[in-house]
């Protein structure tokens, strides 16, 4: 193994850059490797200077650093891409050129840090005879071949800050305080914020809920004497028989842009006679530097993404499973995302605490 790529695809996580410099240091320290950094996703493959050799000054004191030192693009879509040709917008499938620029390269593997969609597009390009590892990566932890993905431990830990923040601000008002939080299809965020923040109502994709069963949780608190309440309300949340809330329609390029359900539920609260204000935490949840969790779980990534690489492990995907970094076929792990497990100890004992995930 003489050169390597890696790339960062889709939304960026805390923990990228944590990866980006372990897998250097390793490539250098251990296999005399050259490394080099594709920008903004796959992008760098078509753009003029979108290559860069990355050494050890290049990844010296990013490790606490949030964001991508490489870029990212939440449209990188290989096999489906937008420009603008002849004044109109086109799709078009920019797949053989980065098997070209490998070639042209000279590359002997390219590490793709991203998600589920970054994932899916790297396992076909492997089918194109690129030799691909893959690190998983979201805040939202539902990557289905790994317990857990860097990036979400942080946004935890800042959604959970967010909660005690609120609960401060809930209790002197006597308002119903709604955080909205990131999670399109998994509420791993909202539950496990809810939890660790003394949420008393936890609302997540995976658990459609009623409005009037939301209302009486803040109904019981307020005739115990508690005239506040807090509810944690993941942004793909869906009322029963109802459909998620967008702040945007998706297109070719863009998958639709959820947001706005923190504020429905925030109106139906207050039309029930109690005071509610909503608060959406955004991108604050994906910014900033990484917990030391995020820290050490991506340099173990990043470390054995390298490792991988050079036993030839291609089409495959570093994980963690029962607590040891391991790979297993970036198909079978992209196969089934992981979801809350309803059935499961947090959420047995977020009910058992009296939390409620409006469904009763
Ligand atoms: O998948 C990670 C995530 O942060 C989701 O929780 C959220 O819905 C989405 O990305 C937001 O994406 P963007 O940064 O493109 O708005």
């Amino acid at each position: 193994m003489k050169r390597i790529g890696i790339l960062t695809g889709g939304g960026d996580a805390p923990g990228l850059n944590a990866v980006i410099r372990a897998a250097v240091k390793t490539a250098i320290n251990e296999y005399k490797c050259e490394v080099f950094g594709i920008r903004n996703g796959y992008d760098g493959f078509l753009e003029e200077d979108g290559i860069v050799p990355l050494g050890m000054n290049e990844v010296r004191g990013i490790l606490p650093r949030g964001g991508t030192i490489l870029g990212a693009a939440n449209r990188g879509n290989p096999y489906a891409r937008k420009i603008i040709r002849d004044g109109q917008e086109v799709t078009i499938d920019v797949s053989d050129e980065i098997v070209k620029g490998m070639k042209r390269l000279n590359m002997d593997a390219l590490l793709v840090l991203g998600g589920d969609g970054t994932l899916h597009s790297a396992h076909e390009l492997y089918q194109k005879g690129v030799p691909i590892i893959g690190v998983p990566k979201t805040i939202d932890n539902d990557i289905g071949g790994t317990e857990v993905t860097f990036g979400f431990d942080t946004a935890l830990n800042i959604a959970t800050e967010a909660l005690d923040r609120l609960h401060t601000t809930a209790e002197s008002h006597h308002r119903a305080m709604v955080l909205e939080l990131m999670g399109r299809d998994a509420g791993f965020i909202a539950l496990q914020a809810g939890v660790s923040g003394g949420a008393d109502v936890i609302l997540i994709p995976e658990i459609p809920f009623k409005f009037e069963s939301t209302m009486k949780k803040i109904r019981a608190r307020a005739e115990k004497g508690s005239k506040f309440s807090i509810l944690a309300v993941s942004e793909g949340a869906k009322p029963q028989g109802g459909g998620q809330v967008f702040s945007r329609k998706g297109d070719e390029m863009y998958v639709p842009r959820l947001g706005g359900i923190g504020q429905v539920v925030a109106e139906y609260i207050e039309s029930q006679g109690f005071e509610s204000r909503v608060t959406v935490l955004g991108h604050i949840q994906r910014g900033g530097t990484p917990t030391a969790f995020d820290r050490m779980l991506a340099t173990r990534y990043g470390a054995a993404a390298v490792r991988l690489a050079a036993r030839g492990g291609f089409d495959r995907m570093v994980a963690q499973r029962c607590g040891e970094i391991t790979d297993l076929p970036l198909e079978e792990a992209t196969a089934i995302p992981k979801r809350v497990q309803l059935d499961g100890d947090a959420v047995i004992t977020a009910r058992n605490i009296g939390i409620s995930f409006g469904d009763e």
